[in-house]
């Protein structure tokens, strides 16, 4: 059976700068508060008119993969597309790459798993490579919140927290015994499917009953979370995964060399990390420059920490995701 291996990476995010204070001025929040509670400092908005959208930003971040991989576009035989903002409710954005990209009709499916959707996506990848169906797969993570973030004091428990961009990574066949994707692991759980959620307009609750009640408080056009019920199943489902990706491989925490959780909070973040009693250089995070971009947050941690040097060949990577579903999985990868 072939493997797996990452041989290019991408991001690309959108030049608009957005602090805490920037926010501070439109809603009732302020630096202390968002930094105390997330870690984040700043994150990214695109800005209306600056020609991006969830598809354009992922063809940004796949055109630097797929350099770095050194594969032409023509090479890559399935695109898949992770998101939870698409650029329209249908088609998804992987329809969309292809053409802005100008490749032929290969196949280019869209995951639909929120903040776990980029492990999903690799997991998929994974399963198309081994088996020998394709060599090359293109997977993007892409995330456009602002164009649906509710920007008043209402929303300010969800708005704060969310980020635009994009980060993107080619999967190439590889025939290195124990190197590349060892493992992935995918859950999810069904029954907390509201704790995070957008719920309309959707087809069970379509554009003119939501404008016949007008509602006024509990807007379902808008993401809701329940912040600490989400945080709390987080740090138990990413530790749960991480230790079922290290058993599933004969590693122990020790092994790991880079661990690169979606980046939800900086807090979960620190209490998984504590958890496995990593050090700092173990684990990465930027939630700090860029907030929570659910699907791009993984492959644009990753492109940074190898882009910094951070990542060697032969390193144990641990992706560990959790998110709205619930959904929650990792993978493991020898580099
Ligand atoms: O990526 C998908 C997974 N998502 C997550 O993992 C997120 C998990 N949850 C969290 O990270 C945290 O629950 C939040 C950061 C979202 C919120 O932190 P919290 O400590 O759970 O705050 P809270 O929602 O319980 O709100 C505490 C207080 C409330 O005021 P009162 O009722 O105590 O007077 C909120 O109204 O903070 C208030 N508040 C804010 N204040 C200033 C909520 N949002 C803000 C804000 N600025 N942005």
């Amino acid at each position: 059976m072939y493997t797996s291996k990452i041989s290019g990476l991408g991001y690309y995010v959108p030049e608009n700068v957005v602090t805490n204070d920037d926010l501070s001025k439109i809603i009732d929040t302020n630096d202390a508060w968002i930094q105390e509670r997330t870690g984040i400092k700043e994150r990214r908005h695109i800005k209306k008119g600056d020609g991006n959208s969830t598809s354009i930003m992922g063809v940004k971040a796949a055109k630097i993969a797929l350099e770095r991989a050194n594969i032409p576009s023509d090479d890559i035989e399935l695109i898949i597309f992770a998101t939870l903002s698409p650029d329209m409710y249908f088609p998804g954005g992987g329809v969309r790459v292809q053409d802005m990209m100008n490749m032929s009709t290969i196949p280019a499916l869209d995951i639909r798993n929120q903040c776990s959707g980029f492990v999903y996506a690799i997991s998929v990848a994974d399963q198309f490579i081994k088996t020998g169906m394709y060599k090359n797969i293109l997977v993007i993570g892409s995330e456009n919140h602002s164009g649906g973030l509710d920007m008043t004091t209402r929303g300010r428990g969800v708005s704060v927290i969310f980020g635009d961009g994009a980060g993107a990574a080619v999967l190439t066949r590889s025939e290195e015994e124990g190197k590349g994707i060892l493992s992935t692991h995918l859950h999810s759980e069904g029954a907390h499917a509201k704790e995070l959620s957008l719920e309309g307009p959707s087809t069970e609750y379509w554009v003119p009953e939501i404008i016949a009640e007008n509602p006024k408080d509990n807007i379902p056009y808008y993401p809701y979370m329940n912040g600490q019920f989400v945080f709390k199943n987080a740090v138990v489902r990413f530790s749960e995964v991480i230790n079922e990706g290290l058993q599933a491989n004969n590693l122990t925490a020790t092994d790991i060399n880079m661990l690169i959780p979606h980046q939800a909070n900086l807090r979960i973040s620190q209490f998984v990390q504590k958890q496995f009693r990593l050090s700092d250089d173990q684990v990465y995070n930027n939630i700090q420059k860029y907030g929570n971009t659910t699907a791009a947050s993984i492959p644009i941690a990753l492109t940074e920490a190898w882009e910094e040097g951070k990542i060697k060949e032969g390193d144990i990577v641990v992706l560990a995701a959790f998110g709205s579903g619930f959904t929650w999985g990792s993978a493991i990868i020898r580099w």
